[in-house]
């Protein structure tokens, strides 16, 4: 099983929960140093050592390279876990077509394809196996200042139906996670998005840990999608009225004065200085609360 994004957040909860269920694990991002952490702690618990890759999936090619690196390590992979993701922040007219927002597209789009069309042939000659992407809430319920990011989240949720279609009855599975928010570093990023904390406060915050179980337990069940925080379920099932209210909340809590803000803002843990500290500060709190 090879799982991307394994260095933090839903995809290391994912690589605990699989570990801890005798899986043969290959856990993939760019911060080597914590995924050798995991490999250590599962190990440490009993689990087989997972094979450590260290790629930057918003780099085209990456994806193929570490695809073939697997395979060299694992020999066949039956589940593929595209969880890595992030993207950029800024109005459509700032990001545009910048590399910011074409990486976007890299790491959460192509890449999770790249990987796609690398793996599943050897699931279709053995006759089964399984694709799980990680979409977005996102892809429905947009915000200003998020439109690359939920664009990238909606081109891999249209994909990854049309993949479940392409591969009905042929033993493999195709399993969309769709988080809204979960309490992951990419809460303190979010909150660097005008409005979008006042308009998010009412909204339930899912655990990574649960998700990782119920995604287990969809792989298991043969599910095709899980909606987490199970309650924003009916957002998903019923777009047009997500939109609307969306729009209402847009129009409560976004100051016009975005429209002047200048900035484009890479997220993630080698992003702008800006979201890596909006990051620490979240994780800050996070453990802070852990401990009392
Ligand atoms: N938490 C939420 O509220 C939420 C909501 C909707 C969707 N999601 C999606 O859930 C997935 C996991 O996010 P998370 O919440 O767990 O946040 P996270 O803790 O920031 O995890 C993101 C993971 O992706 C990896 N990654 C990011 N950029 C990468 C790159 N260029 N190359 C390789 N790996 C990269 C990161 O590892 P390195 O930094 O070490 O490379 C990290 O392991 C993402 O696809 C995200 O879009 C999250």
């Amino acid at each position: 099983m090879l799982v991307t994004g394994a260095s933090s957040g839903i995809g290391r909860e994912l690589a605990r929960e699989l570990g801890r269920r005798g899986a043969r694990l290959a856990i993939a991002a760019r911060r080597g140093e914590l995924l050798e952490a995991l490999a250590e702690e599962l190990t440490a618990g009993g689990a087989q050592r997972p094979s450590v890759h260290i790629a930057d999936l918003a780099e085209r090619g990456a994806a193929a390279r570490l695809a073939a690196e697997v395979q060299d390590s694992l020999g066949t992979v039956d589940v593929l876990v595209n969880n890595a993701g992030g993207g950029v922040g800024g109005s459509q007219w700032r990001v545009g077509d910048r590399n910011e927002g074409r990486d976007a597209f890299e790491l959460n789009f192509w890449s999770p394809l790249a990987l796609t069309s690398a793996l599943v042939p050897g699931m279709l000659e053995r006759g089964g196996g399984a694709v799980v992407n990680v979409t977005s809430l996102a892809q429905i319920g947009t915000w200003p200042g998020m439109g690359h990011y939920s664009a990238t989240k909606a081109a891999l949720g249209v994909a990854t139906e049309a993949l479940r279609l392409e591969l009905i009855d042929s033993g493999v599975q195709v399993l969309e996670v769709i988080p809204g928010p979960v309490d992951t570093a990419i809460q303190g990023e979010s909150r660097l998005v005008p409005g979008f904390q006042a308009a998010t406060r009412r909204m339930p915050m899912g655990d990574a840990a649960e998700l990782a179980r119920l995604v287990v337990r969809a792989l298991e069940r043969g599910q095709p999608r899980v909606v987490y925080p199970r309650l924003l379920g009916l957002g998903y099932r019923y777009p047009g009225i997500t939109r609307r209210a969306t729009i209402r909340m847009a129009r409560r809590h976004v100051d016009p004065s975005f429209r002047s803000d200048e900035r484009v803002v890479r997220s993630g843990s080698f992003g702008d200085e800006e979201a890596r500290q909006a990051r620490a500060e979240w994780e800050r709190t996070r453990e802070a609360l852990a401990r009392r």
